[in-house]
């Protein structure tokens, strides 16, 4: 959620190597890699010789990159970016970032929300200041203004601009990262984080700043992820980091271990063609050297000691969005596999209903950005009461990992996307591998049904192979359905989160009302709104996993079909009995029930994909949507 970059280079460097638009082209290269963090709009701000020089636009960066083709920056060695989603004001030339503050000699880009910026505001307007934007970000730049100048009067305060920086985090509430440069500092970037991610990275004789490493990426691996309340001055040979009260302080450094090409798309129309591409590659990264062909499971260093995961009496799973339908399949193999009680909570909703944790509680916060702020906020609740949490994330060292108790990584590799799909599916492989774990440290579940479902799993990758197989007949069916008003998602068991997962992919990439129901729930209300020609999707479970259930959503299409809906169904392979009533009939190879979502959700995704793009969306940048989702 917003995009920042920094840049600190020494002007020696950019007038040899590089030139003299070294600031320029490097804050714009990592904006581009950070976009789908907010797409609202974007700005640049330089430190140069003359001073601070920015362009800004609404839209997206492309519209930023018009503009300083026809008005280009001047020569610099210092750059700050943004890319926006917007919080307080709409996406306005106005309301992009930099906000500029003590005569345009400050630059202040920002992420996250200042939640006390209405009474700062109305004191810095009492007091005289006009501003130009309805930004919380514009605040934090006349408060930031306001301490400089104070600091600036001592001549103590050789570094006022980190004095101001930390005396101005002191009077926030709420989150954010802020990078600033002022024109009285050359060659120096300003930046502090509490509850809202920034990484350093580190390169020789330059030094950068991200939201996260892709913003730099291209130019150096070796980063320091900052910590909580830190703040940092950068200049082009040095990283100082402290506390918001000027203690010295570390952060963790560490090596990207991905390559820049990772996240590009390769060829590919979108990057989401590239992620579902990844999928039976993600899946095998996730079990690989935990899981063997032979079923026999190592999770390693979770972090979380087998003395306490025997002694768990209660999990809660904790996610948002695609991620908590991730959790919901977990929920049905951590019951039937280790007989212990899962719920599932929105990490939203956690907190404030008062859950009951204790000691011999594990919370499992599962979350591909590992910054989402509303399960960041649940982790450190359930921490607070007292349970043990595991994360399941796919960011190493991101902020969810590094406050919990233990971590479970999903190794998917970089997802671009918006919409999350490899992501997802290497969160419902975590959930079965930690579900397998619990059964045997448990000595819990049918024994010859959890081994199966370890062998089984290990084949999983090569089956989703199969499925990518049929994209061809997925986009046939997509495109002819691309006149669609309304489509309803139906399943029983697991597949009634992947009928969640498909609605609301549907929903994100094709801006279509989508819903997704349990199929045992039509009949207590939704069958209302079944009227001739609905498109219903049917996750229908395995005739021969199932037969139970099965036989019921039978019946269920029979209703269906009797109000004149359109039956698009989805079967596992050897079903000879849905073909009779389904207007569409999509196959994915069979396998144990409990794994079936790991293949139902690909076609599901492709659906989505396709008729988006028939629709001649964008399918990577959905609109109002932004990846990371920082804000409460
Ligand atoms: C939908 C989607 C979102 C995320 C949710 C949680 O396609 O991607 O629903 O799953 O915002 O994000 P993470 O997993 O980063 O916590």
């Amino acid at each position: 959620m917003c995009g920042i970059v920094g840049y600190v280079g020494s002007s020696k460097k950019s007038a040899n190597s590089e030139g003299e638009k070294r600031a320029v082209r490097v804050v714009l290269g990592g904006l581009r890699r950070l976009e789908y963090r907010g797409y609202d709009s974007a700005g640049i701000a330089v430190l140069a010789g003359s001073g601070i020089s920015s362009r800004k636009r609404a839209g997206k960066l492309a519209n930023l990159e018009l503009l300083l083709d026809s008005d280009p920056l001047p020569a610099a060695a210092v750059g700050i970016g943004h890319t926006r989603w917007a919080t307080h004001g709409s996406p306005t030339d106005a309301n992009a970032h930099p906000h500029l503050a003590d005569n345009g000699g400050l630059a202040v880009i920002h992420n996250g929300i200042i939640e006390n910026c209405g009474p700062l505001r109305g004191r810095l307007i009492d007091g005289g200041h006009e501003f130009l934007s309805e930004t919380d970000t514009e605040v934090a730049a006349a408060l930031l203004a306001e301490n400089y100048r104070r600091a600036a009067e001592s001549p103590a305060n050789g570094d006022a601009l980190a004095v101001a920086m930390r005396r101005t985090c002191a009077q926030l509430e709420g989150s954010f990262t802020i990078l600033a440069v002022h024109r009285e500092h050359p060659g120096l970037i300003v930046a502090a984080r509490r509850n809202s991610p920034l990484v350093v990275g580190r390169g020789d004789g330059e030094n950068f700043l991200g939201s996260d490493v892709s913003g730099f990426i291209d130019f150096t691996r070796r980063a320091v992820e900052l910590g909580q309340d830190q703040v940092v001055s950068l200049t082009a040979d040095e990283v100082v980091i402290t506390d918001f009260r000027g203690e010295p302080a570390a952060g963790t450094e560490f090596t990207v271990d991905w390559d820049a090409a990772a996240a590009t798309k390769d060829g590919y129309p979108s990057f989401m063609a590239k992620e579902i591409q990844e999928q039976p590659e993600a899946v095998r990264r996730t079990l690989q050297g935990r899981l063997d062909t032979d079923g026999s499971l190592s999770l390693g260093q979770l972090g979380i000691s087998d003395q306490t995961l025997a002694g768990i009496r209660k999990i809660i799973i904790v996610a948002c969005g695609t991620a908590s339908y991730g959790g919901q399949i977990a929920k049905y193999a951590i019951e039937r596999w280790c007989r212990i009680p899962v719920e599932v909570d929105f990490a939203h909703e956690f907190r404030y209903r008062s859950p009951l944790l204790d000691d011999r509680t594990l919370v499992v916060a599962i979350s591909q950005s590992g910054e989402t702020m509303d399960t960041l906020m649940a982790v450190r609740y359930a921490r607070e009461q007292g349970a043990t949490v595991l994360a399941i994330c796919n960011t190493v060292g991101a902020t969810i990992p590094r406050e919990s108790d233990g971590v479970l990584y999903t190794h998917a590799g970089p997802e671009v996307a918006v919409a999350s799909t490899k992501a997802f599916l290497t969160q419902v492989t975590a959930g079965l591998l930690l579900a397998l774990h619990l059964a045997r440290l448990r000595k819990s579940g049918p024994p010859l049904e959890i081994s199966a479902a370890a062998r089984e799993l290990s084949r999983i990758p090569e089956k989703i192979r199969l499925v990518l197989t049929t994209e061809d007949q997925i986009a046939a069916l997509a495109e002819s359905m691309a006149g669609e008003r309304a489509v309803l998602f139906i399943g029983r068991h697991v597949g009634h989160p992947v009928a969640m997962e498909g609605a609301l992919k549907l929903k994100e990439l094709a801006y279509i009302h989508a819903e997704g129901f349990a199929a045992g729930e039509l009949k207590h209300g939704p069958i209302a709104l079944i009227e001739p020609s609905q498109a219903v999707v049917v996750i229908v479970p395995s005739l021969a996993g199932s037969p139970i259930l099965h036989a019921k959503m039978i019946s269920t299409i029979q209703e269906i079909k009797a109000r004149g809906g359109r039956v698009i169904a989805l079967v596992e392979e050897g079903d000879d009995v849905t073909g009779a009533w389904a207007d569409a009939l999509l196959t994915v190879p069979s396998t144990i029930p409990l794994l079936a979502p790991l293949l139902t959700t690909i076609p599901l995704q492709l659906f989505a994909a396709h008729l988006a793009g028939a629709k001649g969306l964008d399918i990577d940048q959905p609109r109002n949507l932004a990846k990371s989702v920082t804000v409460e």
